[in-house]
């Protein structure tokens, strides 16, 4: 993962705009607006990458406190040169805060990449204070089986052709469609978390059910 994103790094931003035609900022909007943040709110951005959902927090809340937090120092580094001061490196599955730290925790697609889902949400649940949320962006698998395969395969193409044009390797943006086939759907998502301390669940789905925003709430 660590080295994947590393060479992924410096041109993060724009393929994220590029792969999403821009629908990535309007879904990110979304999770923030909805999220009903404390004024003074203390958020977690997990594999927060270059820092948008930190960014966007501090825009819409100037009084909050938004910390970054992910695996790749490279991605890091991106996160402080846009401003963001609390940039921390560490594993989703092992975080290096207390109990109750945080009344929001924020990952843009991050749940596919983490090495175990349950293990993941178990972790977030564990920092968030009670009554707290967990906002999450991500690909997910379409139920639709047809959809899905026609889905992966444009990913696919769309992943090697700006693979090959950015870094000389198709392979590099292909992991997306890779990951997503062995995850779940938006669906089984909410299922997980409503069984892991969570409740008063939303979630929207976009794409039919391609991309998903979950809202819930720490019972
Ligand atoms: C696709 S990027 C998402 C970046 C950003 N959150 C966004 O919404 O655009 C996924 C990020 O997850 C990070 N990551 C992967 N596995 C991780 C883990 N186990 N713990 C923390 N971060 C992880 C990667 O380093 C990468 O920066």
């Amino acid at each position: 993962m660590r080295e994947m994103f590393s060479a992924i790094a410096p041109k993060y931003d724009f393929i994220t705009r590029v792969i999403s035609y821009g629908m990535d900022r309007r879904w990110k909007r979304l999770g923030v607006k909805r999220a009903a943040l404390p004024e003074n709110a203390m958020v977690l951005d997990l594999a927060s990458g270059t820092g948008d959902f930190s960014r966007l927090v501090l825009e819409h809340l100037p009084g909050a406190r938004s910390v970054a937090v992910d695996l790749t120092e490279g991605m890091l580094r991106l996160a402080r040169a846009h401003g963001l001061n609390e940039a921390v490196c560490a594993d989703a599955t092992v975080l290096p805060f207390a109990d109750a730290s945080f009344d929001c925790v924020f990952i843009g697609y991050g749940l596919r990449n983490f090495p175990c889902l349950g293990t993941a949400v178990r972790e977030i649940e564990r920092v968030t204070k009670p009554g707290g949320m967990m906002v999450a962006l991500d690909f997910f698998l379409p139920r639709n089986k047809m959809f899905s395969e026609l889905y992966l395969g444009f990913l696919y193409a769309q992943g090697a052709f700006w693979g090959a044009l950015l870094h000389g390797s198709p392979r590099t943006y292909t992991y997306i469609p890779r990951s997503i086939r062995s995850f779940v759907s938006v669906a089984d998502f909410s299922v997980l978390v409503q069984n892991m301390g969570y409740d008063r669940l939303d979630a929207r789905e976009f794409i039919f059910g391609g991309i998903g925003l979950h809202w819930a709430v720490k019972r």
